[in-house]
């Protein structure tokens, strides 16, 4: 089976730059990303490609060369479900919000809907994909979908979850260290199925790079994946703690620990507390699946992950608060780094959120200054936390252009995403425009201990 119309439902973080690269790889097969989000969308096709809506190095050069070629954003969702022979959904699966399995199981509405629409205005047979993340047997959901449209049209389920991470997306889909598609190979049609998306990938991935199984175990691992990488962050960050006790150095215990091959050196800095959409939200349903399934104790042990997570963003604030003579009312902390990670615009989970509020509670007063968040976007993530009124949250933390601007007159000074540029500012002067004795907390192990406290710091840094 050739596939030459491929449609993804969802033009976020995953959909937009899979679905470009595919078109870059693919000139043969026309590409159609569809969203309901007719701002996204427009972003997508703004003439110029620095405004479209996902910062990522690279992206916009591949969408610059495939746009209008064989890569086009919509918002016609029927028109391009029918056209497709492939159908990608990469839809959001956030942590429910609301009733059974409210702050843990993961929400399948926007999945469902995909679904429904798919079988509603499909008149002929398809190949659809799980590209978001999804509980294992997800996919038994979307066939009992599918396969009661009354009209014949047949479909075959993948899943073919994606493991890019945010910031380094593009190299990511370029060299994948596997690419993973789950199918019915039990059967003639789901291996037809398997190979068309086989046939996909192996434009620019390697054979060996691409793995099939069965679409259970394609489904669990993508979880399994995300639960294991989160939990060597929690581990190392447990570790953090203990060195600050101890007087270790995370930073050299990791090295040490990760120099043994069978550890690996990495993903194991430590942090202020792992961000993204994904970790948490994925850690909390596999925790919920456990629970479901009556198995206490798996899911105990993955939920200490994230308590390790929360304690580790929780101590960070704390311990300015502390060091600032047990109070920051009415003090100025500059916050530099907003996004969950460097070389992104995404906030999602960000702990920035968490330590801003946490101080915001304490009546510090917070300026912010991050190279890629916009300020509409940093008080919408306070708005949703619903801590305290909006009026509020614009009066206790302010949003500005620069660092030097954000560190002016303040009383301390907290990095909490590793920018680059943070490394290469003027630290001298920023020292000479501050209150003194002048604070600085390094939430990332961004700077060198000895050359800030030369400069005059009080220098505090994670794990050390
Ligand atoms: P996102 O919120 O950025 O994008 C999802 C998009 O889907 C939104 O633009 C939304 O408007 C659209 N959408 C929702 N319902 C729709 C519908 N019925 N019809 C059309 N459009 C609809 O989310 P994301 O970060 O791209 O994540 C998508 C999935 O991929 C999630 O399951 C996530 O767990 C998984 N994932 C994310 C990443 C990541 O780095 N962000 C990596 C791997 C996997
Ligand atoms: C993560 C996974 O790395 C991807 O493989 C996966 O596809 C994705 O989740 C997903 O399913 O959404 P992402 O969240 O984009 O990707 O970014 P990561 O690089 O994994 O970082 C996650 C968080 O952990 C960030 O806040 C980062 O700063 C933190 N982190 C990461 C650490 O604190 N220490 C580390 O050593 C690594």
């Amino acid at each position: 089976m050739k596939i030459e119309n491929i449609c993804c439902i969802g033009a976020g973080y995953v959909g937009g730059p899979t679905m470009a690269i595919i078109a870059q790889k693919c000139p043969h097969i026309n590409v159609t990303v569809v969203d309901i989000n007719e701002k996204r969308i427009a972003a997508w096709n703004d003439e110029d490609v620095n405004n479209i809506p996902i910062y990522e190095p690279g992206l916009s050069d591949i969408v610059k060369e495939a746009r209008g070629r064989n890569l086009f954003f919509s918002t016609e969702v029927d028109n391009a479900i029918d056209k497709a022979d492939m159908i990608f959904i990469s839809v959001n699966t956030p942590t429910k919000t609301y009733g059974m399995g409210k702050g843990m199981a993961a929400d399948l509405k926007f999945i469902e809907l995909c679904a429904r629409q798919i079988a509603r205005v499909s008149t002929s047979d398809k190949i659809v994909v799980e590209k978001s993340t999804l509980p294992v047997r997800t996919a038994e959901a979307l066939k009992n979908i599918l396969e009661n449209t009354g009209n014949g049209v047949k479909f075959q389920i993948l899943s073919n979850p994606e493991f890019l991470a945010e910031g380094t997306a593009v190299d990511d889909l370029l060299t994948p260290d596997r690419v993973l598609i789950g199918g019915d190979i039990d059967s003639e049609k789901g291996k037809e199925a398997v190979n068309a998306l086989v046939d996909v990938y192996a434009n620019w991935v390697s054979k060996e790079h691409i793995l099939t199984t069965n679409v259970w175990s394609s489904e669990l691992s993508k979880l399994t994946a995300n639960a294991f990488l989160a939990q060597r962050v929690s581990s190392i960050n447990a570790m953090s703690e203990l060195c600050e006790k101890t007087g270790a150095d995370v930073n050299e215990v990791a090295k040490a620990v990760g120099m043994d091959s069978r550890i690996g050196s990495r993903f194991l800095q430590s942090s202020v507390g792992f961000g993204g959409s994904c970790f948490q939200k994925d850690i909390l349903n596999l925790v919920y699946i456990a629970k479901s399934y009556g198995l206490g104790e798996v899911a105990d042990y993955w939920e200490q992950v994230i308590i390790l997570n929360d304690h580790q963003k929780r101590r960070f604030a704390e311990k300015i608060v502390k060091t600032l003579f047990n109070t920051v009312s009415g003090k100025k902390i500059a916050i530099l780094g907003w996004a969950f990670k460097k070389d992104t615009n995404d906030t999602r989970e960000s702990a920035a959120i968490y330590v801003a509020d946490y101080l915001m509670n304490e009546q510090a007063e917070i300026i912010v200054y991050d190279p890629k968040v916009t300020e509409e976007q940093i008080y919408a993530d306070l708005d949703y936390l619903g801590t305290r009124s909006e009026n509020e949250n614009r009066s206790l933390l302010k949003v500005v252009n620069t660092a030097k601007d954000a560190c002016r007159d303040s009383h301390a000074v907290a990095v909490l995403t590793e920018w680059d540029e943070y490394k290469k500012l003027d630290w001298k002067e920023i020292y000479s425009n501050m209150l003194k004795p002048a604070f600085l907390f390094d939430g990332r192990r961004l700077l060198e201990r000895k050359a800030m406290e030369d400069i005059g710091f009080e220098f505090y840094a994670i794990g050390n």
